[in-house]
């Protein structure tokens, strides 16, 4: 990117309201390459939540690229519909649904025991709850959503991904992430009055940390790791999560398909097979910081730690 394309680039991300609405988005959109049309023929991707918002918009995009694209979802009636739907946008799209509900672990593992195949993996489901609740594992739900079941994904499916050319795995994170600090000392939301949203974003903190991790460990395998934020999109997840905030930003906020666009680019272009690109945090396109305050900064010790709780709260 040259320099004034650049410059507008970090100025709309560090003045967040122009970089995470369509007007960011369509901003740096005129200095994109188009993707090659073929640019997933021949590869299997698994979306997670892929029956509404930006999961969907994902695998409508990645199908119109050629990709066999997976729908795991935990409701089989919607999913069918999302791939009515999806078919109906993209016609000859290869469109499976496989059922997972990616909190529960015991599911997690036996949908793990059926995939022999894939090149991407994408951890897109998401929940913001209103109260705190703990799934079948007692594991409270956005722990269990966005950090316990994606990481016991990524090690069942790590064989699989193996035999990808290279494979890849993205973490759909958020920008509320960048409020939070990696809270290893309360990974379950047990001190204090429960916050959805704050619980979500500490959360999302624990994706960004995963990812690096991950990419660290799956490097020697040729596998990239990456992590992004949509920016703000107006999806179910936000209208009904969060109305007064979509009502806020109204005709600013993204559509799903801008939402998803990045996660479609680091699943499709070479780029986001390249080793240098791994472990990092990702939004329109490009690379960015995972922290701006100083007080969200983790240590090593505490990223360490992080991941010795996902293994043992996965039984690994
Ligand atoms: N939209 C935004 O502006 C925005 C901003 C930052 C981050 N994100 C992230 O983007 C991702 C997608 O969110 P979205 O905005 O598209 O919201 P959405 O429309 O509510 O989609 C979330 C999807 O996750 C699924 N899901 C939730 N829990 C699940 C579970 N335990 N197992 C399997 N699937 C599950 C939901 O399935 P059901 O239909 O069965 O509930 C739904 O399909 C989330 O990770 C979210 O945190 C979105």
């Amino acid at each position: 990117m040259s320099v004034l394309p650049r410059v507008l680039d970090v100025v709309a991300d560090r003045t967040v309201v122009p970089g995470y609405t369509k007007l960011g988005f369509l901003l740096r959109k005129r200095f994109w390459a188009p993707l090659p049309p073929d640019a997933l023929r021949g590869k299997r991707v698994l979306i997670t939540g892929a029956n509404s918002g930006l999961g969907k918009a994902a695998a409508t995009a990645m199908a119109r690229l050629g990709g066999t694209v997976h729908l795991v979802v935990r409701d089989a009636e919607r999913g069918e519909r999302a791939k009515s739907g999806i078919q109906a946008e993209v016609p000859g799209a290869a469109i499976r649904v496989d059922l997972c509900d990616v909190s529960d672990l015991d599911d997690v593992r036996r949908f793990a025991a059926t995939v022999t195949d894939v090149d991407v993996l994408v951890h897109n489901a998401g929940t913001l709850p209103p109260e705190r609740t703990e799934t079948a594992q007692g594991n409270e739900v956005t722990l269990a959503t966005h950090v316990l079941g994606p990481h016991l994904l990524t090690e069942l499916l790590t064989p699989a991904l193996r035999e990808g050319e290279p494979g890849r795995v993205i973490f759909v994170s958020s920008g509320g992430m960048y409020s939070q600090p990696l809270r290893i000392d309360d990974p379950q939301y047990l001190d204090g009055e429960y916050n959805g949203t704050k619980a979500y974003a500490r959360t999302k903190r624990m994706q960004v940390v995963l990812a690096l991790l991950w990419g660290r460990r799956l490097e020697c395998d040729g596998i990239t790791v990456h992590s992004t934020h949509p920016g703000w999109a107006a999806t179910p997840g936000v209208t009904d999560s969060l109305p007064g905030f979509a009502k806020l930003m109204g005709p600013l906020l993204r559509d799903a398909e801008q939402g998803a666009d990045t996660v479609v680019w680091l699943a499709a272009a070479e780029e986001g097979g390249r080793p240098e690109t791994t472990g990092q945090f990702w939004h329109d396109r490009a690379p960015r910081p995972a922290h701006y305050l100083r007080r969200t900064r983790e240590t090593a010790a505490q990223r360490e730690a992080l991941w010795q709780f996902c293994e043992e709260r996965t039984g690994r």
